[in-house]
């Protein structure tokens, strides 16, 4: 269900441990732990193209290049840890709970670095690298290991079928139901680390402005609609994010 209609005005209220904040996080919040951005320079998009590794039609034409691609990326979670960002959002989740509020974390990142920083719910709306789906039965299970044309589907038995549990380009994004209805009831939308460029995602802050709900960008620069944002902090995530924790702790102020 979603809430009632709220007036298109921009409602200016203090923020505070007891309200419902939803958080949109980008590849920005894991890039100070070492996992590259896709359109930054030298980000994942500047080396590998996009049609060809992240598109179901990438997919039908060279699976096994895909494959290469995300097995890459799912190693180098090995390499990479959580950083103060991701561990300043999960203490963020229980303070909130505690205090009568909540969080919904929303991200587009594939990593697991918000689990293992701490947060217990994650709403990984383009996938996760740690999951693999069946083509054939539809399996979805943690997966943790290379995939390749050989691997067999554990479940149906079929061969070369399991694909990486990732939303690509032309794929709709998941848990859509879910964001809408947290958007629908939120106190304060906050986008870190993500540059505003890929839709659905892109379009949140339109809807919660439209809903009447201050929002507000944590980036290390303005994003492609940072116009959009009523308040902005500019830095790296790693700084910004337990200082935005900070400012609600101690006064419970945006
Ligand atoms: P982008 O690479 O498009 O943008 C990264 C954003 O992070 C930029 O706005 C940077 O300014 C910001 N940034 C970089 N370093 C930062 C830091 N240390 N602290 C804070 N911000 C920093 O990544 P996304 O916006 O996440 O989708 O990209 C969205 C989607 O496009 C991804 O989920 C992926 C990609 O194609 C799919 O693969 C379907």
């Amino acid at each position: 269900m979603r809430g009632l209609p709220r007036p298109v005005i921009l409602i200016r209220c203090r923020m505070n441990l007891s309200s419902n904040i939803v958080v949109l996080t980008g590849a920005g919040i894991s890039a100070d732990s070492g996992v590259p951005t896709f359109r930054d320079s030298g980000g994942i998009w500047a080396k590998y193209d996009y049609r060809e590794v992240a598109t179901p039609e990438g997919y039908a034409a060279n699976p096994a290049l895909v494959h290469e691609f995300y097995n890459l990326r799912r190693a180098g979670l090995k390499e990479v840890k959580p950083n103060p960002a991701h561990k300043a959002l999960a203490q963020l989740e229980e303070a909130m709970a505690e205090a009568g509020g909540s969080l919904t974390l929303v991200t587009q990142n594939v990593d697991d670095l918000h689990e293992r920083g701490g947060s217990k719910s994650v709403l990984h709306m383009h996938g996760e690298l740690t999951k693999v789906c069946c083509t054939a039965c539809g399996d979805v299970r943690a997966w943790l290991h290379d995939l390749s044309l050989k691997t067999e589907c554990p479940v149906c038995r079929a061969l070369g079928t399991l694909r990486p549990h990732i939303v690509w380009f032309g794929e709709m994004p998941m848990l859509m139901d879910e964001i809408a209805e947290a958007i629908a009831v939120a106190d304060q939308f906050v986008s870190i680390g993500t540059s505003g460029s890929v839709y659905p995602a892109a379009g949140f802050v339109s809807e919660a402005r439209s809903l009447g709900i201050p929002c507000m960008e944590i980036n290390l620069k303005p994003s492609e609609n940072a116009y959009l944002f009523d308040t902005a902090f500019y830095g790296p995530a790693a700084e910004q994010v337990p200082l935005w924790l900070d400012r609600l702790r101690s006064s419970g102020s945006r």
